[in-house]
């Protein structure tokens, strides 16, 4: 995969060439100024999480109680296990300072004296890179006890980084919270939120990795500048993430609201051979994928999406050229899904394994008409019944991918029709009982 380096500037991601750069000045100037101010500016700034739902920070962050004198954490997410999400490794990689400088502001905006980083378990490259990056700034004094010397003030923070366990559930921050302190990797049932009881039972903001890492730069060249790029209902930029049938695969750093057809075709390089495109998921494997000869004109901002009928979720965009085989691809997702599935409510327990078979079944070419309906059908009944969003992020892509492109999965029962007439006896028996005799 091609590497796009972030910043212009070479060696970022070096604590020398962070400070040259006036890197860490950004924190000492806003922790000369209130909490109350520095939400202000972020809620103006029209920042929204990147960790999938674009929720506003500003907003995320005035509900935690105010005062200091209460135990409050924050949870910075770069658990990163979404299909085609992989943009937070290229922040741990060449800008870890920023990240830092954003943990530092954010916990004084919410008066958290400490913070844990949690960072996707195979992520072991990016854990030390990340790691030498904080010893580092606590060497100098931009973190830790010595802060209050380094920047004058009363207050300091502590910064951890805790490693996951490869659980894709542990992204969803009520796992990841029990996750950190110790516990199974079960999502909360909410209310009560994070804001209000997280992480011990204190109040906690969780964001992702790209969210706080914007933060700087918004405290350092003011909201009016960060809420001019891009669209104004989600602004900024971006970090899409492009993998999959494109010539140049990689993170591209774009003003939101950037067309996917731009990104797709200018800067990720076009389709291998001049393919047409025949589906794309623009935001992380379990977002409702799109039809390819549907694309022109939809640009990359959560609004723009949710009217074509998607969502911007991480914004990794995943590109399936015109002999993409979607049943197949489908398969492979649930079967992701199901896997990571914690197990803790039936419908999201039971639903997955059940539309894996079914769709393995569809592939070898076992299924019937009934088995679409019954797909589409086991999904629905996920959606919105589960404790956590692994539910509609199982049942999306199913839903959509059968409705969107029901042809190819009619293609492949009716080529089971033939088939039904040489081997009779299998599939009648796979038709009285759906989910006989099939393997995942
Ligand atoms: C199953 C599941 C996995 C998730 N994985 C991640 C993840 O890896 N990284 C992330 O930032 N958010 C993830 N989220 C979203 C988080 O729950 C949370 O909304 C996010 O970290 C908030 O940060 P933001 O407001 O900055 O976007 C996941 C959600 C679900 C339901
Ligand atoms: S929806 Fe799935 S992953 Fe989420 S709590 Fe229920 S069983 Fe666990």
């Amino acid at each position: 995969m091609e590497k796009i380096v972030l910043p212009e500037i070479e060696n970022l991601h070096l604590i020398d060439t962070y400070v040259a750069n006036g890197g860490y000045d950004t924190a000492k100037s806003a922790l000369a100024k209130s909490s109350d101010e520095i939400i202000d500016i972020v809620k103006k700034s029209g920042l929204r999480g990147r960790g999938g739902a674009a929720f506003s920070t500003g907003l995320k962050w005035s509900f935690i109680p105010k005062g200091s004198g209460i135990t409050k954490y924050l949870c910075i997410n770069g658990d990163e296990s979404e299909p085609g999400s992989f943009k937070d490794r290229q922040v741990f990689e060449f800008n870890p300072h920023q990240l830092i400088e954003g943990i530092v502001i954010t916990c004084h905006a919410i008066h958290a004296k400490k913070a844990y980083l949690y960072i996707r378990g195979e992520y072991h490259k990016w854990i030390k890179l990340m790691q030498k990056a904080l010893d580092d700034a606590y060497e100098r004094g931009f973190v830790g006890e010595a802060m209050k010397a380094k920047y004058g003030t009363d207050f300091s923070c502590d910064i951890y980084i805790h490693k996951g366990a490869g659980a894709y559930i542990c992204g969803e921050e009520s796992s990841l919270m029990n996750s950190i302190e110790g516990k199974r990797g079960y999502p909360r049932v909410k209310p009560p939120f994070p804001a209000q009881v997280g992480l011990w039972g204190a109040p906690t903001i969780i964001n992702n990795v790209e969210t706080i890492a914007n933060i700087p730069p918004i405290i350092k060249k003011g909201w009016e500048w960060f809420s001019a790029i891009g669209e104004q209902k989600h602004p900024g930029t971006l970090l899409f993430g492009v993998s999959g049938h494109v010539n140049k695969p990689g993170v591209y750093e774009l003003p939101s609201g950037t067309l996917l057809t731009d990104i797709i075709y200018n800067y990720a390089g076009g389709v291998p051979g001049n393919k047409k495109i025949k589906c794309v998921i623009p935001g992380g494997s379990s977002m409702p994928p799109l039809r390819g000869d549907q694309l022109e004109g939809i640009k990359m901002d959560a609004e723009s999406l949710r009217a074509a009928g998607s969502a911007i979720g991480t914004g990794g965009i995943m590109v399936m050229d015109e002999d993409t085989d979607l049943v197949k691809v489908l398969a492979r997702l649930s079967k992701f899904y199901y896997h990571e599935s914690c197990g803790q409510c039936t419908p999201c327990r039971e639903g997955t394994g059940w539309m894996v078979k079914l769709l393995n079944r569809i592939v070898r070419g076992e299924g019937s008409k009934s088995d679409i309906d019954l797909l589409v059908s086991v999904a629905s009944n996920i959606e919105g019944n589960t404790v956590c969003a692994l539910g509609e992020a199982a049942a999306w892509p199913v839903r959509f991918m059968i409705t969107r492109f029901r042809d190819e999965f009619e293609k492949q029962v009716s080529d089971h029709v033939k088939l039904e007439v040489k081997n009779k006896v299998h599939s009648m028996r796979a038709t009285l009982n759906p989910l006989a005799s099939v393997e995942n």
